[in-house]
């Protein structure tokens, strides 16, 4: 079996540093210290995290590095920002300041969408991720579903330049759309106007007024125009509906993720636009309201002219 490289030097050994790590990181406020701990070891050692099991001793400046690192994650940075790499389901994405950091409550809408879509197409179908971020939800889709045609919205210079380089990396089809979802029309999404099979967001949702409720690692380092929705929180998710009833085709799918007091009123939303069948809202694997669905109705036209996507 082979390890890393390591000198037996002053350092001590990898266990007695994960048990001090997790003491720090945990009396810091830090959620998951023993696994944030283990993580940065890995990282720091080039290692996957099984691997930690064959490692004694750490190399003095591994444990200098080691250090650093746990000193940045007891100031509450993002695990996600030291290693610069989010997973999501199959997917490893590039993040940092600028990017939202995608969240395991968002693979459950991705894996709702993947179940639900051969009712919508046989295959190869149009899929339109709305506020894309780093791309977690678009990716999915391009690398899930064999043969879709993906397009991916997002309006923040920062987070497109992620987004940008996540797509580039993974070579999936993907075509990137510098938008703004509240103001339509979008001139380069004008032309999938009713011909859309799925539309998924991921849309800012929380209400302002909890800007002081969340944790120091949302609200000192998610960008806020990836959080704060207005009094309700649901001002994009209004735009996201309006904006995917356009877009879709009659039976095509929708899936916006919500917040988890959103269990009423988003579902509420689709069922007072009238355009929505099969309104539907589904709980993350916490339980917790999360994600709302409806399927577009056929014949219940745009509710405006000139709106065309
Ligand atoms: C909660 S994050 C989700 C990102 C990604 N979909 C995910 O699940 O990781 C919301 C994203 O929406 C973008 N956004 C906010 N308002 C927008 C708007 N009006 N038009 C397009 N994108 C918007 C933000 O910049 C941010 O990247």
């Amino acid at each position: 079996m082979t390890g890393p490289s390591v000198t037996r030097g002053a350092a001590g050994t990898l266990a007695a540093w994960l048990a001090r790590a997790t003491e720090r990181l945990r009396s810091a406020g830090v959620a998951s210290p023993r696994a944030d701990a283990e993580q940065l070891a890995a990282f720091a050692l080039g290692i996957s995290r099984a691997r930690l099991v064959v490692v004694d001793e750490l190399p003095p400046s591994a444990a200098e590095r080691l250090d650093e690192l746990v000193a940045r994650r007891a100031r509450r940075e993002p695990l996600q920002h030291l290693t610069g790499l989010a997973g999501f389901r199959y997917l490893d994405l590039a993040v940092g300041p600028g990017v939202f950091i995608p969240r395991p409550e968002t693979e459950s809408v991705v894996g709702w969408a993947l179940a639900a879509l051969p009712s919508v197409s046989g295959g190869g179908p149009v899929c339109v991720d709305l506020c894309a971020g780093s791309g977690a939800i678009a990716l999915s889709l391009a690398g899930e579903v064999p043969g879709a045609r993906v397009h991916a919205v997002e309006v923040d210079p920062a987070a497109l330049g992620w987004l940008r380089r996540n797509v580039a990396a993974s070579g999936l089809p993907v075509t990137v759309h510098e938008a703004d979802v509240t103001a339509p029309p979008i001139a380069s999404l004008a032309r999938l106007a009713g011909s859309v099979d799925l539309v998924v967001s991921n849309p800012p949702y929380l209400p302002d007024a909890d800007r002081d409720e969340v944790e120091p690692e949302v609200g000192e380092h998610d960008p806020p125009r990836a959080l704060w929705g207005g009094a309700d929180g649901l001002d994009v998710v209004r735009a996201v509906v309006a904006l995917a009833a356009r877009l879709l085709r009659p039976g095509g799918l929708l899936a916006v993720e919500h917040a988890d007091g959103h269990g009423v009123a988003a579902p509420g939303l689709l069922r007072a636009d009238g355009r929505w069948a099969e309104v539907a809202d589904h709980p993350d694997l916490a339980g917790r309201d999360r994600f709302v669905t409806g399927r577009r109705r056929a014949g219940a036209g745009q509710r405006a002219t000139g709106e065309e996507g």
